[in-house]
């Protein structure tokens, strides 16, 4: 007997067997897959806000320069290998009063980019402090990538490409110039992030977790060009 209510199965009816099935309909499915924590660090004005406006919405922020106030938060979604990545990516503030509130955030970055400026040598000047603060306050296998940005800006460059090379290498550091205005390399960069973090975080680790550093700078090595910007 089931008083006309429907089929009772281990206690349960099929009409509220329905009603599950239809709101289970009004669930979402997750968005995204992992997500992958990204912080953008270095010297005020090397154009750490441009970079993740051009990759987030495609567009240069040009025109009168307003520094970041602490820190700013941005979320992506990009799809590697039919994995959807979240990636959460903070804008910290580079001038020096703020430096107390961003170092607070150092501890959850997975990755991080650290950006100077090729025209302004005072920011490349500053990144072994940078990457000092970051051995210190990020955790140990946080991967790192150092990018010098305004590439652009040919006339007034004054960093060469071999001399960021170089600082990368000695720094054991995956390297790419970019310019937030033209575009160049700004895609790649995140994309090198959130594939290497995908690996890092759902590959086979059967031989072992492998090296995040080294699958970096090699992904970077084999898929960017040696022509440089030709903004
Ligand atoms: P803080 O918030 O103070 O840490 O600075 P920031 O590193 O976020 O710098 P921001 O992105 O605000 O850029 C500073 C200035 O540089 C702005 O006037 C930008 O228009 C300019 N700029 C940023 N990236 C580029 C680039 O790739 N090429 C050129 N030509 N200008 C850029």
């Amino acid at each position: 007997m089931n008083g006309g209510s429907g089929a009772v199965k281990n206690g349960i009816t099929d009409a509220a067997i329905s009603a599950k099935l239809a709101t289970r309909k009004h669930v979402s499915l997750p968005e995204f897959d992992i997500t992958a924590k990204v912080m953008l660090v270095g010297d005020s004005s090397v154009g750490k806000t441009c970079l993740l406006t051009k990759f987030r919405d495609g567009t240069f922020l040009s025109g009168s320069f307003i520094c970041t106030v602490g820190i700013d938060f941005r979320n992506k979604v990009v799809e590697v290998d039919d994995v959807k990545v979240k990636m959460q990516i903070w804008d910290t503030a580079g001038q020096e009063r703020f430096r107390s509130i961003t170092r607070a955030y150092y501890r959850e970055a997975e990755a991080l980019l650290l950006v100077y400026d090729v025209t302004n040598p005072t920011s490349f000047h500053n990144v072994r402090d940078w990457v000092t603060e970051i051995q210190e306050s990020a955790k140990t296998d946080a991967i790192i990538m150092l990018l010098g940005n305004k590439a652009d800006l040919v006339a007034s460059r004054v960093i060469t490409t071999e001399q960021g090379q170089n600082l990368a290498e000695e720094s054991g550091l995956a390297f790419m110039e970019t310019s937030a205005k033209s575009g160049f390399n700004v895609e790649l960069c995140f994309t090198a992030l959130a594939r290497t973090l995908r690996e890092l975080k759902c590959g086979d680790h059967a031989q072992g977790k492998p090296d995040g550093r080294k699958s970096l700078r090699s992904y970077i090595s084999q898929n960017t060009s040696t022509g440089g910007c030709s903004c």
